[in-house]
This record gives C-alpha cells, structure tokens and sequence, in this order.
C-alpha cells in the first residue's frame, strides 16, 4: 500500500512544519525528478516513482538529524501502513548495502544501528530503491541539476569518507543502468 498523492502532500507538509528546511524543496524535486524520468518505461509506475521521491526523507520532521533521518523515516511510514515507501527511506542512502555507505554522523543507537544493518544487507533493491537512490543526486532545493553538482554540495556539507568515491561511481553506475532501460538521456529529460 501506498500513500495517494493528496495524502503525501499532507505528510511533507506536516513535516514541513515541524522541521522546516531546504530538505523539503529537494525532496519535491527528488518526487518531479523521479516522475520524469519513470514515465519512460513500463517497468515504473510513475505514481510510485513521484510518492517515493517526496518522501524518501519523511524522517527529517523528527529535526536535524543525520542516519536517524533513514530509520525514523522507515518507522514511521511503517506505522502508517506504508512500508513499501518506507523502505525507501533506508534503502537511498546505502547504494552499496552497507551500512558505511552513509556520510553523516551515526546519531543512533545500537540497536537501531544493527536494525538498519540487517535491513539494508538482506533487502533485494528494486527498480524503486535504485531510481530514488539517483533522483537523489539530481535534485537540489533550487531545482534539478547534475549529479556532480549535488554531489560536492553534499561533501561540502558532510564531508567526504574513504567509501566516498566507491558510492559516487555506484550512482553514475545506477544512472547508465536507467538510462539503458528507459533509453533516454536523464540530464536531457529533465533539461540539465
Ligand atoms: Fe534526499
């Protein structure tokens, strides 16, 4: 089960609210991006791909928080009946499923910690997961833009980590693997 547009709007913006910030513009963006680019090959639903993309970072109307931001997101989606987004929200940080994928601090709990561990290491990504987990890279607050754009503004941010560079290649990786399947440029689809 997921959300209807109507309902995730009414989530990002109660999230909005809580926890205002530059977060809920890429997160829109991430949504149009996805949409886009989903609407070229049957294998999306181009519903999905948008309710995925607005709330793959749902967790941050907790407030400002690092990989708590995946876990609570995950949570909290699951208490509303809609796991299948939620599992976005842990799946997009961690392309290579492993957990030191992520740049940021790890403000969690141990527990929590082993939860996203197993999770992501025995989850199977689908077309979904990987299609945020690049959608991600090419949405800023102030509009769509090219992966290597977000990327610095992400590392300008939070750093960099000896997996920085292994993870920037895994999304170029994942960006050819959708442009193959929907036969499309992306930079040209959303006019970057
Ligand atoms: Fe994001």
């Amino acid at each position: 089960m997921i959300p209807l547009r109507e309902e995730a709007h009414k989530l990002i913006q109660e999230a909005e609210k809580l926890n205002p910030g530059t977060w809920v513009k890429h997160s829109y963006n991430t949504a149009l991006a996805a949409e886009k680019i989903a609407s070229y090959s049957k294998r999306y639903h181009s519903e999905k791909a948008y309710i995925c993309g607005l709330l793959h970072d749902i967790g941050r109307r907790e407030g400002v928080y690092d990989l708590h931001h995946t876990i609570y997101g995950y949570n909290y989606l699951c208490e509303l009946g809609y796991e299948e987004v939620g599992k976005v929200c842990l799946t997009h940080s961690f392309v290579h499923q492993n957990i030191s994928d992520f740049i940021g601090k790890f403000d969690c709990t141990e527990e929590e910690i082993q939860f996203i561990k197993n999770f992501i290491e025995n989850t199977t990504y689908d077309q979904y997961d990987k299609l945020i987990q690049v959608c991600d890279y090419l949405a800023l607050p102030t509009g769509f833009c090219k992966i290597e754009k977000r990327m610095v503004d992400v590392a300008l941010r939070k750093g960099v980590t000896d997996y920085t560079v292994p993870k920037w290649k895994k999304v170029f990786d994942l960006k050819d693997e959708i442009e193959k399947e929907i036969k499309q440029s992306i930079y040209e689809i959303l006019d970057v």
